[in-house]
């Protein structure tokens, strides 16, 4: 696609704008780092080194250790917030990973809430920022475990500290927005994305790269729970519903303000067993073993988001159904480990090529 084009998307309005990307060396943020480079924005980063090796930045060689910083330290992260000034904030950055969250539940109540209080802060404070969009995830509601998908106005609530902690991130995010946002002129929003997949995680203990793990290795792969449902979907969904709601947000409609759900259609969301089958039609030495026997921390059995508002408010919907997101994953990771070859910008042009065959406001 012509840089033109690129610039011209979500209306223009990450052309040339100073955007700062918390957790940019991760999975999610470094693909969002790539788009927002062809947008033509001005992006700083701030993260921590890249937690995997190999790294998505590093391999996109966008690793810049001018961008690596700590969330819980205030004192750094106001520097790059004054140093940079920018007019946008996507907050990705967070110890994301619930399993870990049981191992250690100081460190994921420390980053994810007074780290992203942190972050809210240094927006409040620096007077360039215009808007803030806060990443938190679908595991934000109160989970009844019943085949019904989650609204935005439904009860927030957790049962693991991982889901407990971004839970409170909405609670402290809404606070900021009516206490502070408001009189400083920033617009915000909070989104709740599903699970996501994608070429480029190496994190622990999560489905697809465990997959890449084993069949590398010709392993045989454990599965802890494969009746569990999740709403499954590529990385580069919940990310044109980041960039469309910094949009209307740097557009200063404040309609927009508030929560937003960004998943996959009902029909896409799969239990574990099925994206391993799924996925193993793309990639031959799939074997798997159920050991939902075993003892292990509670984690939710049935997850589904429903994103109707989103859909209908925001103009927002899926481009890629969970067929197509699995075998796109699967195609990265073969690109990668056969040739060495990475193969994202290829995916993000036959996204945006997808996106624009739908129709979708923000891609024509
Ligand atoms: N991957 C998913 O399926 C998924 C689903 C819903 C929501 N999310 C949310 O999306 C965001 C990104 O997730 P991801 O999958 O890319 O995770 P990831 O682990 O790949 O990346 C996490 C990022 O946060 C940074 N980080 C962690 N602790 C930090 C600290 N103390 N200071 C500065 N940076 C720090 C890391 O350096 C990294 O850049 C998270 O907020 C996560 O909760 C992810």
């Amino acid at each position: 696609m012509e840089a033109m084009v690129m610039r011209g998307l979500f209306g223009g309005r990450y052309s040339g704008r100073r955007v700062l990307l918390t957790g940019h060396s991760g999975f999610k943020g470094s693909w969002l780092m790539v788009w927002l480079k062809q947008l033509g924005a001005d992006v700083a980063g701030y993260s921590l080194e890249p937690a995997t090796d190999p790294a998505h930045i590093h391999l996109l060689g966008m690793h810049d250790p001018a961008f690596i910083g700590d969330i819980n330290s205030d004192g750094n992260l106001r520097t790059t917030f004054n140093r940079f000034q920018p007019e946008i904030v996507f907050h990705l950055a967070a110890q994301p990973l619930v399993r870990r969250s049981y191992a250690q539940p100081l460190e994921t109540f420390q980053t994810n809430i007074i780290g992203t209080s942190n972050v809210l802060e240094a927006a409040r404070l620096t007077p360039s920022v215009r808007a803030v969009v806060n990443i938190t995830t679908d595991k934000v509601y109160k989970n009844h475990e019943w085949p019904w998908p989650y609204r935005e106005s439904d009860p927030l609530g957790g049962h693991d500290p991982y889901s407990t902690s971004k839970a409170c991130v909405e609670l402290v995010h809404e606070s900021y927005r009516k206490s502070f946002f408001k009189e400083a002129g920033i617009l915000s929003a909070t989104a709740r994305a599903g699970n996501v997949i994608g070429g480029g995680d190496w994190a622990e203990d999560r489905l697809i790269p465990d997959v890449i793990r084993t069949v590398v290795r010709g392993e045989v792969m454990s599965v802890r729970n494969p009746r569990s449902v999740r709403p499954w979907q590529h990385v580069l969904d919940p990310l044109s519903g980041y960039l469309l709601l910094g949009q209307l947000l740097l557009e200063g409609k404040e309609q927009f303000e508030g929560s937003w759900n960004f998943g996959p259609e009902p029909a896409d969301c799969l239990s574990v067993a099925g994206v391993l089958d799924e996925f193993g039609k793309h990639w031959t030495g799939v074997r798997w073993k159920d050991t939902s026997g075993n003892k292990e921390p509670h984690e939710s059995g049935m997850l589904r988001l429903d994103c109707s508002k989103s859909q209908h408010e925001l103009g927002w919907s899926p481009v890629w159904n969970v067929q197509e997101a699995i075998a796109r994953t699967a195609n990265w990771y073969k690109t990668f480990v056969t040739n060495q070859r990475v193969s994202s910008q290829d995916d993000l042009e036959a996204y945006l090529a997808n996106a624009q065959k739908k129709a979708l406001t923000w891609a024509i």
